[in-house]
């Protein structure tokens, strides 16, 4: 007899985890020529610490904001000026973000698996949708929960709380799913359950004790693991 999966409740982190943000180096290309991939790089490290800032400041302004004001300090820190139109066209080709090239096979092999799959982002829900819809992505999960309706970030345990609440579950029952160690680490600290998708093995967790619950390759191998 086939066995059958118990069924999670699987909360997916966004950028990075769905969608690859480095995957901007080719949009960057025709500015900075050999510098895009490190300007990418850049962009995407600084995107998060000011996130991080924000949230201990509190200061709140939305990922969109900090998306910009970041990409503003890296192109400022290569001497590369871009005109508005520019600076346009690259946020919006921020919500065009490919899909990592498993996530479609493993949310669709975990959904057929039967679990409560939704997004969970620091991203503003309208963005978050857009951008996981042009990745064909959207499809698989329930409904988007965005650290913008608690206006803070991760890794802000008021966050967690948050996805928890609107998913039913208590923190035990709730997993997140991520590739981002800080990501991990700050869902463990709250008391949730976490896998980390480490597509990369040079990729390394903080050496904070904190462990996830489960360490994958990708989601394909996640779906094997839940199934
Ligand atoms: C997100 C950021 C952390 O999607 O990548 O929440």
């Amino acid at each position: 007899m086939e066995e059958i999966a118990m069924p999670e409740t699987l909360a997916f982190d966004i950028y990075g985890t769905l969608v690859d943000p480095l995957k901007m180096e080719e949009k960057l290309e025709p500015f900075a020529g050999e510098k895009a991939g490190h300007l990418a790089k850049l962009w995407r490290e600084k995107q998060l610490e000011y996130t991080f800032r924000r949230a201990l400041m509190r200061r709140y302004e939305d990922f969109g904001v900090c998306t910009r004001q970041a990409l503003a300090f890296a192109t400022q820190s290569v001497g590369l000026e871009l005109s508005r139109e520019d600076e346009r066209n690259l946020i919006s080709a921020y919500q065009s973000l490919p899909a990592f090239e498993d996530a479609l096979p493993g949310l669709r092999a975990l959904r057929s698996q039967g679990h409560e799959m939704s997004a969970f982002s620091n991203g503003v829900e309208e963005s978050a949708r857009k951008v996981l819809e042009q990745a064909g992505l959207f499809e698989y999960l329930n409904t988007v929960i965005s650290a913008d309706e608690v206006k803070s970030f991760k890794p802000d345990p008021e966050v967690y709380r948050h996805a928890c609440e609107r998913l039913g579950g208590a923190p035990e029952e709730v997993w997140l799913v991520s590739s981002n160690p800080f990501d991990v680490i700050g869902a463990k600290s709250f008391g949730m359950r976490a896998a980390w998708v480490r597509r990369d093995p040079k990729t390394l967790l903080d050496p904070w004790d904190i462990e996830p619950d489960l360490v994958v390759r990708d989601l394909l191998h996640l779906a094997k693991e839940l199934g």
